[in-house]
């Protein structure tokens, strides 16, 4: 009856699976996904959190200041999260079996957890790559500063290794002494963690390096340039599916049905044959927008991508050709932007990819703006305001929103979660207030 039991539940996780998905509940764009061995799905977000998915059921875990733009899962339920808050963090989530019915475990997902996360450290500049070492010893983290850190995990100083000359954009361990870094000069370079030297120069591109994928015995990289070669340990060449798209942005491999997934910057997802070398598949995800994250699922049956939208979609690979595009891409014009005014399109292009205009909470990485005139700064409630906003004297009013993009955040309340910006007209600041008066009334006042 068990065993019956059990088997049936991992039958309808399965046909659950082979079916087109949406994963919903981000309030920004998806920057990263990652797959553990066990089908855990995460999802990294531009709204500053990650999503960990059961089915289509999301957990929130929350904690960097800024958007969340790299993930890696290590062994044991392990997950890493890198950001443009320059913080590297690690959550200890464990892992969901497949076996739970989603109902069963609906309540407890979605509880925030913001308990489980840590910070091991922080960068000098947006944290781009994570990698952990087979054995979970080391967490590898690269970013655009130029640096690469090993953290040790079980406690101990972190470990720089010798400067890449570069931004770094991917990290990827072969074998636990022998870590892989692509670089925005266009180079893999290979470090020996043995030993203290620089490291070896495995490929020189030219065209800055945006992603790696490691196989049994080889390296697939893609570039800016839209460059997709894949190497063998000792950088020769092993194929080349350099296609017209670029740039290549996103790649994941699964090992049980040697597959490659390549995400680019025109929408399309490759899916290359590893045994042979030949493309699989080729499918447009997106009708309008890139492919910024890609994750194989469980037993490689599913490809889930995300990009510009605040949603993450998951394709059956193998009927992959029968659907229409997923990703549309068009988050922020609900009408063409020369249907709008000028305040409308200042609000669009400036500020909605962070703050709502309704009521109520939403997912954004900024606070909703509904009823933001009259209102006192940092009061929108359950919002994590920083400390320059969170029992700030400010009341925002045209004048004080006018001030507040005149001199840009950064002057006028530094230390502010929000990135600086500046907009210089007069006449656009104007413009996008009395857009802001209309669009954030609250129905009382109407
Ligand atoms: C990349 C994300 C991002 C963009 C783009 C952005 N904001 Fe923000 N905004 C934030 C965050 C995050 C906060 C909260 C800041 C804090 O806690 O320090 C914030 C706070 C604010 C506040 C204060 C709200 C309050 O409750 O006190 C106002 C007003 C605001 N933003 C207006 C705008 C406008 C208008 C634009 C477009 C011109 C814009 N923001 C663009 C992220 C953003």
């Amino acid at each position: 009856m068990r065993a019956g039991l059990t088997a049936l539940l991992l039958w309808a996780g399965l046909a659950q699976a082979q079916e087109f998905t949406t994963l919903k509940g981000h309030g920004g764009p998806i920057m990263d996904i990652a797959v553990s061995a066990r089908g855990q799905v995460a999802s990294a977000s531009f709204d500053n959190s990650v999503g960990l998915w059961q089915g289509r059921v999301p957990r929130w875990l929350e904690g960097h200041a800024a958007a969340v733009t790299v993930l890696a899962w290590g062994p044991g339920g392990m997950l890493a999260s890198g950001g443009d808050d320059f913080a590297v963090r690690v959550w200890d989530v464990g892992e969901v079996g497949h076996e739970v019915p989603p109902d069963q475990v609906r309540g407890k997902l979605n509880q925030v957890r913001d308990d489980v996360g840590r910070e091991v450290g922080r960068h000098l500049g947006k944290v781009a790559a994570l990698a952990f070492a087979p054995s979970g010893r080391w967490l590898a983290s690269g970013s655009w500063d130029g640096s690469i850190r090993l953290w040790p995990l079980e406690g101990g100083a972190a470990r720089d290794l010798a400067a890449p000359g570069a931004a770094v954009n991917a990290l990827a361990f072969d074998g636990e002494d022998r870590l892989l870094a692509a670089t925005a000069a266009g180079e893999v370079l290979v470090f020996d963690l043995t030993g203290d030297g620089p490291p070896v120069r495995l490929v020189r591109h030219g065209f800055g390096v945006n992603t790696l994928a490691l196989g049994d015995g080889w390296i697939a990289y893609g570039a800016v340039d839209g460059g997709t070669r894949v190497v063998d340990r000792e950088g020769r060449e092993i194929a080349d599916f350099t296609l017209d798209r670029r740039p290549i942005l996103a790649m994941d491999w699964h090992r049980g049905t040697q597959r490659l997934a390549v995400g680019d910057g025109q929408g399309y997802i490759m899916l290359v044959d590893t045994q042979d070398w030949r493309i699989a598949r080729d499918f447009r995800a997106t009708r309008n927008g890139p492919v910024w994250a890609l994750g194989f699922g469980p037993e490689g049956a599913m490809i889930y991508a995300g990009g510009i939208d605040d949603v993450a979609y998951g394709w059956p690979v193998e009927s992959l050709d029968r659907y229409a595009p997923g990703i549309t891409g068009e988050r922020s014009f609900l009408r063409a932007a020369n249907e709008m005014g000028n305040g409308e399109r200042q609000f669009m292009r400036k500020c909605s990819i962070c703050h709502s205009l309704d009521p109520g909470p939403s997912r954004k990485a900024g606070p909703t703006l509904h009823g933001v005139f009259g209102r006192r700064a940092g009061t929108v409630p359950g919002y994590p305001y920083s400390g320059i906003l969170d029992g700030s004297e400010i009341t925002w009013s045209a004048a004080t929103i006018d001030a507040l993009f005149d001199a840009g955040p950064d002057h006028y309340i530094p230390g502010s979660k929000m990135p600086m910006q500046v907009i210089a007209a007069a006449a656009d600041r104007a413009d996008l207030i009395a857009f802001l008066k209309t669009a954030t009334k609250g129905e009382a006042d109407q």
